[in-house]
C-alpha cells in the first residue's frame, strides 16, 4: 500500500512537472508578433506540397526568412476526404504525396517552421473535416508531424461555446507536448480580446481581409470580405488588449497582391504600427522587387517587432491625415502620418501639438516640450532630423511617412 502510494505521488509529481514544462514551452512562442507566410489570400484551396516547398525556398532565397518571416502556414484544404480508420487526421495524398511529416522535415531543414489549419466545428470553412470531437487526436497528430503553428477557424460551430472550444484545443496542444503557436480565427465574433489572453497567442479581430484598400464595392460576390481600411479601423480600437504573447490579428497581408505601391506601403506600415502579426499572403516566388523591398525593410519590421510590445495609438485625425504613435523600448517612439485621402497632401508637423501621455496602455509621455528627439525617416533611407523645430512633409495619396524618434537631449 505504502509502495503504491509512493508511486502515485511520484506519478502525480511527474504529471505536474510535464504540465508545467508544456506551459513553459507555450510561453515565449509569441513574445513579438508572429511572422510568416500563409497560403490562403493568394491561393485559396489550390495548394500542394510542391508549391509549399517552393514557397519555403523562396522565403529563404528572397531574404524574407532572414528578415524574420519563419512560419510557412498551410491554410484550409490540405485534408484527405476522410480521417483514417482510427479517427486521426490525414492529408490529401494526391496533393501531398510525401505526407505532412516529410513536408515538415523539408521546412525545418531550411530553418523554418510549418503551420497547419483546422476548425473548431465538424467541418472547416471550405468543407473539410474539422476538429470537433477529435481535438486531442488532432493535436497529437500535429505534434507527430512536427507542426509548429495552428490556425484554428470558427466555421460550422453553431451551439459550440467559443471559450470552451478554444481552451479545449489549447489544452490538447499543450498535452501533445510540442510547442505549437495557437492562432485563433473566430473573426472577433465573441470578443476574444476580452477572454483569450491565456488561451491563444493571437486572435483575429475582424472578418476576412480582401483585395481592396478602401472600397467595399470592389467585392461583388454574395460573400463579402472586408477592405484593408475596415480591418484597420476595427483593430485600432483594441490596442489595450494586445501585448507580448497575445496579439490582436487584423488578418493576413495583401501586400504584393495587386494594390498600388502606396497602398501596399501604407497597409504594411499600419500593420507594423498596430504590432500585428505579419503573415504574408502573396506569391513570394514571383514578387516584384518593389514588394520585396517593402516586406523586408528591417527598420520598419523592427517597429512591429519592438520588444515593448505595445500596439500603436491613432492619436488624432486632421483633415484626412491620421497621426499615429507607437511607444517603443528605451523611450523611443514610432510616429506615422497616414494620408487617407485620394490626393497628395503637404502637412506641417508641429511637434508641440502632440505632447501627450499614453494613459491607456504604456503610461509613456512624448513630452516634445521637454525632450528633443532625433528622427529617422524610415521609408526615405533613414534621413535624419530633430524635433526641436516644426517639419513640413509631402505625403502621397493613400500613403504614409514613418519616423523612428529617439530621445537625444533636453529642450
Ligand atoms: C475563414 C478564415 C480565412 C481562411 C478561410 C479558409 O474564412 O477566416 O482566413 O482560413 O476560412 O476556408
Amino acid at each position: 500500500m505504502k509502495f503504491a502510494m509512493k508511486h502515485l505521488i511520484l506519478l502525480c509529481a511527474a504529471l505536474v512537472g510535464a504540465a508545467t514544462a508544456s506551459a513553459q514551452k507555450w510561453e515565449g512562442l509569441a513574445d513579438t508578433p508572429p511572422m510568416g507566410w500563409n497560403s490562403w489570400n493568394k491561393f485559396g484551396c489550390n495548394i500542394d506540397e510542391r508549391m509549399i516547398r517552393e514557397m519555403a525556398d523562396a522565403l529563404v532565397d528572397s531574404g524574407l526568412a532572414e528578415a524574420g518571416y519563419v512560419y510557412i502556414n498551410l491554410d484550409d484544404c490540405w485534408h484527405a476526404p476522410e480521417r483514417d480508420a482510427d479517427g486521426f487526421p490525414q492529408c490529401d495524398t494526391t496533393r501531398f504525396p510525401s505526407g505532412m511529416k516529410a513536408l515538415a522535415d523539408y521546412v525545418h531543414a531550411k530553418g523554418l517552421k510549418l503551420g497547419i489549419y483546422s476548425d473548431a466545428g465538424r467541418t472547416t470553412c471550405a468543407g473539410r473535416f474539422g476538429s470537433f470531437g477529435h481535438e486531442y487526436q488532432d493535436a497529437l497528430q500535429y505534434a507527430r508531424w512536427g507542426i509548429d503553428y495552428l490556425k484554428y477557424d470558427w466555421c460550422n460551430t453553431a451551439d459550440i461555446n467559443p471559450k470552451g472550444a478554444y481552451t479545449l484545443m489549447r489544452d490538447a496542444l499543450r498535452a501533445a507536448g510540442r510547442p505549437i503557436l495557437f492562432s485563433m480565427c473566430e473573426w472577433g465574433t465573441n470578443k476574444p480580446w476580452e477572454w483569450a489572453s491565456e488561451v491563444g497567442h493571437m486572435w483575429r479581430t475582424t472578418g476576412d481581409i480582401g483585395l481592396s484598400f478602401s472600397d467595399p464595392k470592389a467585392f461583388t460576390g454574395d460573400w463579402k470580405p472586408r477592405t484593408v481600411m475596415q480591418n484597420l479601423d476595427d483593430n485600432a480600437r483594441l490596442r489595450r488588449y494586445a501585448g507580448p504573447g497575445h496579439w490582436n490579428d487584423p488578418d493576413m497581408l495583401e501586400v504584393g497582391n495587386g494594390m498600388s505601391v502606396n497602398q501596399d506601403r501604407a497597409h504594411f506600415t499600419l500593420w507594423c504600427m498596430m504590432a500585428a502579426p505579419l503573415i504574408l499572403g502573396n506569391d513570394i516566388r514571383t514578387m516584384s522587387d518593389q514588394t520585396a523591398a517593402i516586406l523586408t525593410d528591417r527598420e520598419v519590421i523592427a517597429i512591429d517587432q519592438d520588444p515593448l510590445g505595445v500596439q500603436g495609438l491613432r492619436y488624432a485625425t486632421d483633415n484626412g491625415i491620421e497621426i499615429w504613435f507607437k511607444p517603443l523600448a528605451d523611450g523611443e517612439w514610432a510616429f506615422c502620418l497616414f494620408n487617407r485621402t485620394l490626393e497628395e497632401r503637404t502637412y506641417e508637423i508641429d511637434w508641440l501639438l502632440y505632447c501627450f501621455t499614453d494613459t491607456e496602455v504604456s503610461q509613456r509621455s512624448t513630452a516634445f516640450d521637454r525632450i528633443v528627439y532625433e528622427g529617422r525617416d524610415l521609408w526615405n533611407g533613414g534621413k535624419s532630423f530633430r524635433t526641436d523645430r516644426p517639419r513640413s512633409v509631402v505625403i502621397p495619396a493613400e500613403d504614409v511617412v514613418l519616423y523612428r524618434l529617439k530621445p537625444v537631449a533636453e529642450r
